[in-house]
């Protein structure tokens, strides 16, 4: 930037001296790595010059949002973002207030003051705190997470990388509220929640949730565990002073750096205490998101709705209960592993629908071109076109809209009742997915390749597997590694999972995680369909018993892993 000569020192650009280092990829969702990682002189430095290197059109006089979850060392980060910002020519940075904003939150944000990207500070689900992790990741104009040139452009940076340049500038308090002068920077600080808060109201009709809340008798109940991580504080502004739900409504509603030792990820095994404070206390509506607040679960008493129905359920009420799509679902998507669930529902409304890797950022194109509007992940992501993320909170009002809509036709309707009519109407999809987590990255890799040789055999289809304990029996159908050609950039993306589709219509998928930050994590993928009632009420672990048998047995996971059992079943 052009500065009057003799401008004062501090104000001046420093070129800081440094050398890469390894293993600077960003994955499917940013650079995530241990805290000790990033605490490393220069590491973060090297890793934020690179994405202002690379931003698509550079980064002189653009604007950008910056925020995460507040996990441990982002106040620290946030700092090091100004001064590299100021370094490399960016004229304004909005900051979440404390360096708080969730996910959903900067996407809105990006979107809404029409930023040139933005920062999010956020290792997701992973547990924070000085011995755990911490995560860096660029978000584009859309609002949605770099697609995968120029991930690969930020990555090239850090693997060449000399120098950095910064202003030195003493911290900014990021406390206050506010527009400020910061070097030759604009920082304006904004308030965490209010910009999201005001987007969902255009999106939900609040008044019709509030009305089966409070003149339904009893009045529904509903738990909602932000699990300590970012969605507290929008839990509270919705839950409690939007809606008008007591305070005991809400649960690990305040953002901890290490979110008081939880594992911040909605699920059956880490999200448990709300799992049993809905069934003690017989809660009508139960829900948790995650750390940076993208994820979510649905839970309501005796029924756990997995992500894969989720979707598909929201795709099918939208218009009936989501002001937002009033005037008309666009396409609907999901990832390969996630259950067919949804296709039905598009299938019968005459909707596109597309299969996309795992990864949310498959769905942006799509949602940029107008072709598609709700998209889900088993992975516990769901979401819509009003943003270019994921959205927990979204999905948990979602779902409080549809049981308000439900109820105006059939009073005292549960979650469950939900999902049976669900069922009755397109079937059910069994679903689950076994994680092997934090296992031997060689065995994992070894089991990769030998079921990447056995599908290679021309004789694979064809053959059939027996399960251990029964004498069911699947014929494989087809067997392949996952590829994608991007139907609107043509772009594409290959090994994107290993998948077996058997001819009675059952899958199973086997992939390696791409969000872990320490050795590999092992997932495998089940699935089968049933168009049979009487089947509907069944565990989902008694119904795919035989497949999950003949996925361990023909690809002796457990022999390559050394493991036993899974480490979460979902
Ligand atoms: C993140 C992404 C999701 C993706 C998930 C996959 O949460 O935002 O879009 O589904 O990672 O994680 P995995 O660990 O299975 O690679
Ligand atoms: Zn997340």
């Amino acid at each position: 930037m052009a500065r009057p000569p003799g401008a004062c020192n501090k104000m001046s650009v420093v070129t800081v001296q440094t050398t890469p280092f390894a293993g600077q990829k960003p994955g499917t969702s940013g650079l995530r790595k241990k805290v000790k990682v990033f605490q490393q002189p220069h590491y973060t430095e090297n890793f934020v010059q690179a994405i202002f290197t690379a931003m698509p059109g550079g980064s002189d006089g653009k604007t950008i949002v910056v925020g995460g979850d507040g996990r441990y060392y982002s106040p620290e980060v946030v700092q090091i973002i100004l001064r590299l910002a100021a370094g490399n020519g960016i004229k304004h940075v909005v900051v979440g207030q404390h360096g708080v904003l969730s996910t959903p939150a900067v996407s809105a944000l990006i979107r809404s003051l029409k930023t040139d990207g933005g920062i999010l500070l956020t290792a997701s689900h992973n547990p924070g705190g000085p011995e755990n992790d911490f995560g860096i990741k660029f978000n584009t104009a859309n609002g949605g997470p770099a697609p995968e040139d120029v991930t690969d452009k930020i990555y090239k940076v850090t693997e060449d990388i000399t120098c950095y340049k910064q202003v030195e500038l003493p911290d900014l308090d990021i406390a206050k509220l506010g527009e400020f002068t910061h070097g030759p920077l604009k920082v304006t600080i904004v308030d965490s929640v209010s910009n999201y808060i005001e987007l969902l109201k255009t999106i939900f009709d609040f008044e019709r949730i509030k009305k089966w809340l409070h003149e339904t008798s009893p009045k529904p109940t509903v738990l909602f565990d932000a699990l300590n991580g970012v969605t507290g504080p929008y839990g509270r502004a919705i839950f409690v002073e939007e809606l008008g739900l007591p305070e005991s409504s809400i649960q690990n509603a305040t953002p901890l750096p290490d979110f008081g030792g939880l594992h911040p990820d909605p699920n059956l095994t880490y999200a448990h205490t709300l799992v049993e404070r809905v069934e003690r206390e017989n809660i009508l509506f139960g829900a948790a998101s995650d750390g940076d607040g993208d994820r979510n679960m649905i839970y309501g008493k005796g029924a756990f709705v997995t992500p894969s129905d989720s979707v598909a359920i929201i795709a099918d009420w939208a218009e009936k209960a989501i002001p937002y799509f009033k005037g008309g679902v666009k396409g609907l998507a999901r990832s390969m592993p996630t259950s067919g669930a949804i296709d039905l529902v598009a299938k019968a409304k005459g909707l596109e629908v597309f299969e996309v890797p795992t990864g949310w950022k498959f769905f942006g194109n799509l949602m940029d071109a107008g072709r598609l509007s709700i998209c889900g992940e088993e992975s516990f992501g769901t979401g819509s076109d009003h943003i270019r993320e994921k959205d927990g909170v979204w999905a948990v009002v979602a779902w409080l809209a549809i049981l308000a809509a439900a109820n105006e036709e059939k009073p005292g309707t549960t979650i469950n009742d939900v999902l049976l009519a669900h069922y009755n109407v397109y079937g059910r999809s069994f679903f689950s997915r076994y994680d092997y987590e934090e296992v031997e990255s060689a065995g994992a890799e070894a089991l990769v390749a030998n079921l990447r040789e056995k599908f290679a055999q021309p004789d694979f289809a064809g053959q059939s597997f027996k399960a251990t304990t029964s004498d069911t029996s699947f014929t494989v159908k087809e067997a392949a590694d996952f590829a994608y050609t991007d139907p609107v950039d043509g772009s594409v993306s290959t090994k994107q999972g290993l998948y077996i589709k058997f001819t009675d219509g059952s899958r199973i998928i086997f992939r390696l995680s791409g969000t872990g930050s320490s050795g590999a994590t092992v997932r495998l993928y089940v699935e089968k369909y049933s168009k049979n009632a009487a089947e509907y009420g069944e565990d989902a672990q008694v119904g795919l018993k035989p497949l999950i048998e003949v996925a361990l047995s023909l690809s002796k996971l457990q022999d390559y892993i050394k493991r036993d059992k899974p480490t979460v079943i979902t």
